[in-house]
């Protein structure tokens, strides 16, 4: 039972929430202004740290400013998604997975959950633009009497505009490394659904209960594949049925949501992620609400796609069980921070931060035969009023007197492994704001 002590944490005076809502709002003010100010490119147009990664989030802040606080969902986040790979996030629910996630697609609850500093970088593939911002079309080519590459002209004589693959206008590209923190909003709908697309929990919140599956997906193809026919769409959408495993991809394209189980509705959910052959597909809990069985095969349909995309996928759930079989790299977070990552060999077969050996353990086996699941005791902080020492202190049992200091910085154990806890190094650890992991 909380003692007075803990009620007196948890109680606001109206002073106090007074304080509270205007510092929110002059906070709220400050950010919402900053997003509709003109950002020049040089201002979100960045250099990777290592060429190889796809994304790189550093020192990411993202927070809530509620009637109880701020709430620093990301506090601190340094994790990195090499190009090609599975890198899985995990952690207890609350931890901050879903708002990491958020963040790099630009989609946290706004106003009063905001990116407060550090950076996404992201190498994206972006539309060249002319003096007036125009995106610059290609334009089909023929060899002239003289030899040289000169513009193709229709009966009419205009120039005729190149189609890619897909079948839609073929635009001057250039790949950048932007800052997704940073961007303009404009410019990240360039990036959402294209480069990067998302997958939730729950099929159902995503998909619109009064169109059907062919309108949604016909819906997104035509909004990302400029220029593409009609017909070429509906075939495309069919084509992207068909790769996630529906057997009849044409009578499910006619077919409203409530008409299919929860298993065919996430992969629908994965067939308008994989629409524009997105170069990093979030999957945020994709197997959470499904049954064991259909997780399974949707977790083989995941890994059996990305080998097909040539892209990456950043898997987010709270099951070990789940990243242990599709992950190469594994991050884990406690309370808004990454508190170890490694390969997934790194996490899974030698285990350094007591939180997550405490995950392992918590995790149910088929050999151990026993009546009750281990249960990491205590509660995870306040995450208005988080502690100045290590966030897992109160629940650690290694816990030693120098816990109690500051927060414990990165240890690299190994070139791949690193952990923030005092039981490692020499115990003393890097400053973790200072840290750029790289994972
Ligand atoms: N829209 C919101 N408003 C206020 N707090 C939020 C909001 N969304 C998430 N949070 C808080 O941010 C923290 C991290 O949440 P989340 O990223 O959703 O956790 P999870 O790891 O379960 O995905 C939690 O403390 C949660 O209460
Ligand atoms: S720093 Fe100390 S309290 Fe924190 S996890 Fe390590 S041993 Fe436990
Ligand atoms: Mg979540």
């Amino acid at each position: 039972m909380a003692d007075k002590s803990d009620k007196k944490q948890h109680y606001i005076s109206h002073s106090e929430s007074r304080q509270i809502a205007k510092e929110n709002s002059k906070a709220i003010r400050t950010f919402e202004k900053a997003k509709k100010r003109k950002v020049r490119p040089e201002e979100y147009i960045t250099e990777m740290k290592d060429p190889n990664n796809i994304v790189e989030f550093d020192d990411l802040h993202t927070y809530f400013f509620s009637d109880a606080g701020t709430v620093k969902a990301v506090n601190g986040v340094t994790f990195s998604v090499p190009a090609g790979s599975t890198v899985g996030v995990v952690g207890e629910s609350g931890c901050g997975k879903s708002v990491t996630s958020l963040s790099l697609m630009r989609l946290v609850q706004a106003p009063s959950g905001q990116i407060v500093s550090g950076s996404i970088r992201f190498r994206a593939d972006m539309f060249k633009r002319d003096a007036r911002g125009r995106k610059i079309p290609v334009y089909e080519t023929e060899t002239d009497e003289n030899g040289n590459e000169v513009p193709k002209l229709d009966s009419r004589g205009k120039k005729i505009v190149k189609k890619n693959d897909l079948g839609g206008t073929m635009y001057e590209m250039e790949t950048q490394v932007v800052d997704i923190a940073k961007m303009p909003t404009d410019a990240m709908r360039t990036i959402r659904g294209r480069e990067i697309s998302m997958i939730f929990q729950e099929p159902m919140t995503s998909l619109n209960p009064v169109f059907t599956i062919g309108n949604q997906l016909d819906e997104v193809g035509k909004l990302h594949i400029e220029g593409i026919s009609k017909e070429r769409v509906r075939a495309r959408s069919i084509e992207m049925l068909k790769l996630v495993g529906i057997a009849d991809p044409e009578g499910v394209y006619k077919k409203y949501p409530h008409e299919l189980s929860g298993g065919m509705r996430q992969r629908v959910m994965i067939a308008i992620a994989l629409l524009c052959n997105p170069k990093l597909i979030v999957a945020d809990e994709p197997t959470t609400a499904l049954d064991v069985t259909i997780q399974a095969q949707i977790l083989d349909l995941l890994r059996e796609i990305k080998g097909k995309i040539n892209g990456s996928i950043m898997l987010i759930t709270h099951d070990l069980g789940v990243v242990a079989e599709m992950a190469d790299y594994v991050v884990v977070m406690y309370a808004g921070k990454v508190i170890e990552m490694g390969t997934a060999e790194d996490i899974f077969d030698r285990p350094l931060h007591p939180y997550t050996i405490g995950l392992q353990k918590s995790k149910p086996t088929v050999e151990e035969e026993s009546d009750e699941l281990y249960c990491i005791p205590g509660f995870v902080p306040n995450p208005i009023n988080m502690p100045n020492y290590c966030y897992f202190r109160d629940r650690c049992d290694k816990c030693m007197e120098k816990c109690s200091g500051e927060y414990p910085g990165y240890v690299q154990v190994t070139p791949t492994h690193k952990v923030a806890c005092y039981l490692y190094g020499d115990g003393a650890g890097e400053p973790a704001k200072e840290e750029k992991a790289n994972g």
